[in-house]
This record gives structure tokens, C-alpha cells and sequence, in this order.
């Protein structure tokens, strides 16, 4: 059976759940001008960006992932959040059991004002970095960029009808020498690297067992999958964790083959998650003004109020 897709359903289910968990990944932040890391977008140069993020990539081409990375963490400097970030910032901040699990690295769903209590970074943060020989060094919330003169080229912004030449596999990538690059000031030794988790690294033991706390602590009513492929353990894993605790699922998503498993009394809204997150949550947040999280008036008494987006309810 097909899942739900009414937005008049949902509306009422979400004003009347209490214990709410999101997944997000990539998709969220699509709308902002950020690349995901699958399907459109998840080629960087010749590279999959999926084989890049891993610590034998790093390994064996130091400067080409760290060439990524900076460039990563460039366009997230730029990016703005959207609507969908401020929509469930708001949503965090009227619900008091709203528990977001992201994967993302770029920093905008804190940027969006979501409250630091009810959201945990299962990847970690672009922004954040330590060193590689794990030394223990870590720095948060580091904002240079470029992170070093040798990774200027990932910093330069070129007009949207030119190809960044760091961006055509058709150029030669910048040739960069180990010593150029940032060395732990800790170990000495160790070359910096961005705070996030690549594959094969396991996630921050004390976030996983306070998040695995939340789950148990009874009945889950709704699970948010927004923007993600889930096809990265434990990330996706936490979809079947809510639904043992009861919870209907709602994946909001452009692609139709993010549907697949959903039940018939689940949901699926195809689409930008910027489109979409506003309106299902209009009945707890208001009605948000555009990108601009301007809330306007207070609805929370109507479960279907006046449509004031262009999905039909
Ligand atoms: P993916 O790149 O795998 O998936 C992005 C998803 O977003 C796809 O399902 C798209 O259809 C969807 N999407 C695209 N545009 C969208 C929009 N405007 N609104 C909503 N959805 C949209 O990214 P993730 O699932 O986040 O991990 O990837 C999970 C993890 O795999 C990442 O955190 C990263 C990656 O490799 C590591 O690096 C460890």
C-alpha cells in the first residue's frame, strides 16, 4: 500500500505528537546551494565524493582531500540556511520532545538558530578540526578559509557561467606539498584534518548512547527522514529504531525511490525539503515568510489553516 501524502493528515499528526525524531542529510541543505553527496552533485572533479571521505583516501592524497574539504567548508561559509533549516528550528523550539539527528557537516541548521539541545551531528562539523594521527587536538568552530595559503584555490569564487577551475577534471589539480599543508600544533607531527567522520571511523560514543537514552525512553509518534539516501549505518538505522517505538515515518524527499518501504499509514511528501518542512509544519510554527523565519501569525489552533504555499493540502 502506497504511504499518505495529504498534508491535512499530517498537519494533525504533528501538532498532536509529542516525541518527534528527525533524520537529515544532504537534501536539506540542496536548496542552499550545497551538494549532496549521491545522485546530481556527487561528483567532484573525477572523484566520487563518497571515496574521498574516507582515512585511507586522506592517506593517500593528503593534499586532494584536503583540497575537498576546504572547498566544502568554503561553500558552507557562503550558504545561507533555508526555509526547511528554520522550519524545524522552529519546529525544536515548540516542541519539547523534538529530537533532530543530522548528518550534515555544514553548520546550517545551528546557523538557522536550532536549538543545540535537541540536535546531534552524527558527522561532525566541517568547521571543526583535529589531527589526524589522533593526538587528541581538536579545534571548534574554525572559521578560516582557506584553512592555509596552499588551499587557496578551493576559496576562490568565479561567476555562476565559469567553472572553477579546481572544479574541471580537465585541469590538473594543484600541485601541493606536505609541508604546505596545516600540522597539528599539539603533536607536531600529525597533518590537521576537518572534524568530520569518515568512513570506517566510528561516531562519538557518548552522543550514540545519549541518543539510544532518548529513543528508549518510551513511544516515538513521528519520524522526519529529510534529504537523506539513508544508506549509511547507524544513521539510517534510527528510522527502524523509531518505528519499533511506534512511530510513523514521513520522508520528505524529490526523489520517488525514497518512498520505497514506506507503510500505508506512513508519509511521503516529493520535493524540496525548503518547500515542503514550512508547510507541514504550519500548524505548530505559523506561517514562515519566505527563507525568512518571520513567523506571522500563530495557527496553532487550526489543524488545516489557509494554504499559503503551492502544494495542495
Ligand atoms: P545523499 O547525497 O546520499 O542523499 C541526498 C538525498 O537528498 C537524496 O535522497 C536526494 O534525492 C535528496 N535531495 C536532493 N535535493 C533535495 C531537496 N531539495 N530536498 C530534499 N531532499 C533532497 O546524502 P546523505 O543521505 O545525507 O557521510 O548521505 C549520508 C552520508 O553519506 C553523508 O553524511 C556522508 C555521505 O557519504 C560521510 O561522509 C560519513
Amino acid at each position: 500500500m502506497a504511504p499518505r501524502t495529504s498534508i491535512a493528515e499530517f498537519r494533525e499528526l504533528v501538532n498532536s505528537s509529542d516525541r518527534i525524531m528527525a533524520l537529515l542529510g544532504a537534501g536539506l541543505s540542496a536548496a542552499s546551494g550545497l551538494p549532496t553527496f549521491r545522485g546530481a552533485g556527487g561528483l567532484w572533479r573525477n572523484h566520487e565524493s563518497t571515496s574521498l571521505a574516507t582515512p585511507e583516501a586522506f592517506e593517500a592524497d593528503p593534499a586532494l582531500v584536503s583540497l575537498f574539504y576546504a572547498w566544502r567548508k568554503h561553500m558552507a561559509l557562503k550558504a545561507k540556511p533555508n526555509a526547511g533549516h528554520y522550519a524545524l528550528a522552529e519546529l525544536a523550539k515548540r516542541k519539547d520532545n523534538f529530537l533532530c539527528l543530522s548528518q550534515n557537516v555544514d553548520g546550517l541548521s545551528s546557523q538557522a538558530g536550532h536549538p543545540e539541545s535537541k540536535l546531534r551531528l552524527l558527522h561532525g562539523s566541517i568547521l571543526d578540526v583535529t589531527c589526524f594521527n589522533k593526538c587528541g587536538y581538536v579545534e571548534y568552530n574554525n572559521l578560516s578559509d582557506p584553512p592555509c595559503p596552499a588551499l587557496a584555490p578551493a576559496s576562490e569564487d568565479y561567476p555562476p557561467d565559469q567553472t572553477m577551475p579546481l572544479l574541471d577534471p580537465n585541469m590538473p589539480a594543484p600541485k601541493i606539498e606536505l609541508e604546505d599543508l596545516l600540522h597539528c600544533p599539539n603533536c607536531k607531527t600529525g597533518l590537521l584534518r576537518p572534524g568530520v567522520v569518515w568512513f570506517g571511523e566510528a561516531l562519538d560514543e557518548t552522543m550514540l548512547d545519549d541518543i539510544d537514552d532518548w529513543i528508549m525512553l518510551g513511544r516515538i509518534d513521528l519520524m522526519l527522514v529529510v534529504g537523506t539516501t539513508a544508506a549509511i549505518a547507524p544513521a539510517a538505522s534510527y528510522i527502524y529504531d523509531a518505528q519499533q517505538q511506534g512511530a510513523v515515518v514521513a520522508v520528505v524527499n524529490p526523489d520517488p525511490d525514497s518512498a520505497d518501504g514506506l507503510g500505508s499509514s506512513d508519509f511521503f511528501f516529493q520535493g524540496s525539503a525548503a518547500e515542503i518542512l514550512p508547510q507541514l509544519f504550519v500548524g505548530v510554527i505559523g506561517v514562515m515568510d519566505g527563507d525568512v523565519c518571520q513567523i506571522l501569525v500563530s495557527i496553532t489552533k487550526f489543524t488545516t489553516p489557509p494554504n499559503v504555499f503551492s502544494l495542495p493540502i
